[in-house]
């Protein structure tokens, strides 16, 4: 099998690696940015730490504002008029998942034309568009180094996934020292939306040997200091595992993708508006438990990467370590069930084969190691619902 790898052409890792946005943008032969973010990075005064740096260096820039959670189709076409009225040559993306992913929908549409639709898997995104230095700001979506955009259809609904090497940022950024101020929620949900990335790149059946040992790396840093990243938010140590996991697991899932935990779990956020992480946690324990048999090998040694299993343990005594610490720590960072959540049980229940159906059509189940049929994601929906 050859292994078809996508990455950033630079990458910058390390507390304090946010000044280096003016080497990366002379790297990248450009010098007048538009700056991607939301009104948070703005008024948190995190936005400066880019801009004084770039008004040190003397260059131009200006600074698209409006990116919104779950980003959406007017978004991108109201980034794309604000990149098209300028002469700029670079974005530097700037916050969370949603910032960046709004960055690279801009740079997609303003080199290709038509609608954000047009580029909607499994259509070509035919021509490279300019380059996006991202800077990530939570330790979660991977989003820096993946080749995926996520954009909301204003119109129909849809949240339509774009895919393709236009996708993936020319630069990535990664300084966990622009993590501190992430609140104890914020830290729990993206925390474990990278675990599973890292644990089901790692059990996908497009798993290679290279995403095999960024996973293994981002499980072990991830499951070591994900509860101390929540309880001491200012520990460097723990805020800097967290980081670099959170990059590798972009990496790995990126390059094997993700499987039946965010296949289920892209519904329940649509319609019941759970964070992303947050509807992850709810079916990893759950679905991990329907998933390992397929897999005894892989899930073993994803306990073993954790820490949670002796290299020597069987297999199936370290898969049943996994669950358990898969259980325990959806405990420790106080993960509710749907029901705790607040979903209406007659809602929820009314909706699950329309939520099966939309699983099985993201095509994320199809690389589990189990595949499932409509009727076993229902009974993993109900078993989780509690
Ligand atoms: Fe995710």
């Amino acid at each position: 099998m050859i292994a078809t790898i996508t990455m950033p052409r630079l990458l910058y890792i390390g507390g304090g690696a946010v000044a280096e946005v003016t080497m990366a943008l002379a790297r990248l032969g450009a010098a007048r940015p538009l700056i991607v973010t939301d009104r948070f990075m703005e008024s948190s005064g995190t936005l400066a730490k880019v801009t004084d740096r770039l008004d040190a260096a003397g260059l131009t820039w200006r600074v698209f504002s409006d990116t919104v959670p779950d980003p959406t189709t007017e978004v991108v076409d109201a980034g794309v008029e604000m990149l098209k009225a300028g002469h700029y040559d670079a974005l530097v993306a700037l916050g969370g998942g949603s910032p960046i992913d709004t960055a690279k929908a801009m740079s997609v549409l303003a080199a290709n034309g038509g609608a954000m639709r047009d580029y909607k898997v499994p259509h070509e995104i035919p021509t490279i568009g300019m380059p996006v230095i991202a800077i990530p700001t939570t330790a979660g979506t991977g989003s820096e180094v993946t080749r995926f955009t996520v954009i909301t259809d204003s119109e129909r609904d849809e949240k339509m996934l774009i895919m393709g090497l236009a996708c993936c940022p020319a630069a990535a950024i990664v300084d966990y020292e622009l993590t501190f101020t992430m609140p104890w929620r914020l830290t729990a949900d993206t925390g474990i939306d990278s675990l599973t990335h890292a644990i089901e790149a790692y059990v996908s059946r497009k798993a290679s040997p290279f995403t095999d040992g960024v996973a293994r790396s981002a499980m072990s840093l991830i499951a070591r200091h994900i509860r101390d990243a929540c309880r001491a938010p200012d520990s460097r140590a723990a805020r800097e595992a967290m980081m670099l996991g959170a990059t590798q697991a972009g990496m790995a899932f990126s390059n094997a993708s993700v499987c039946l935990v965010h296949g289920m779990s892209r519904p329940i956020g649509a319609f019941f508006h759970v964070p992303h992480g947050l509807s992850n946690a709810m079916l990893l324990p759950e679905i991990t438990a329907f998933s390992a048999p397929a897999a005894l090998e892989r899930y073993a040694d994803c306990a073993r990467a954790m820490g949670v299993a002796a290299e020597g343990e069987g297999n199936q005594a370290a898969v049943a370590r996994l669950l358990d610490e898969l259980r325990a720590l959806n405990d420790d960072l106080k993960v509710p069930t749907p029901k705790a959540y607040g979903i209406d049980a007659q809602r929820y229940h009314e909706l699950l084969p329309m939520m099966a159906s939309q699983a099985l059509a993201s095509g994320s189940p199809g690389n589990n190691p189990r595949i499932p049929s409509a009727d076993e994601i229902i009974a993993l929906y109900e078993r989780v619902y509690a």
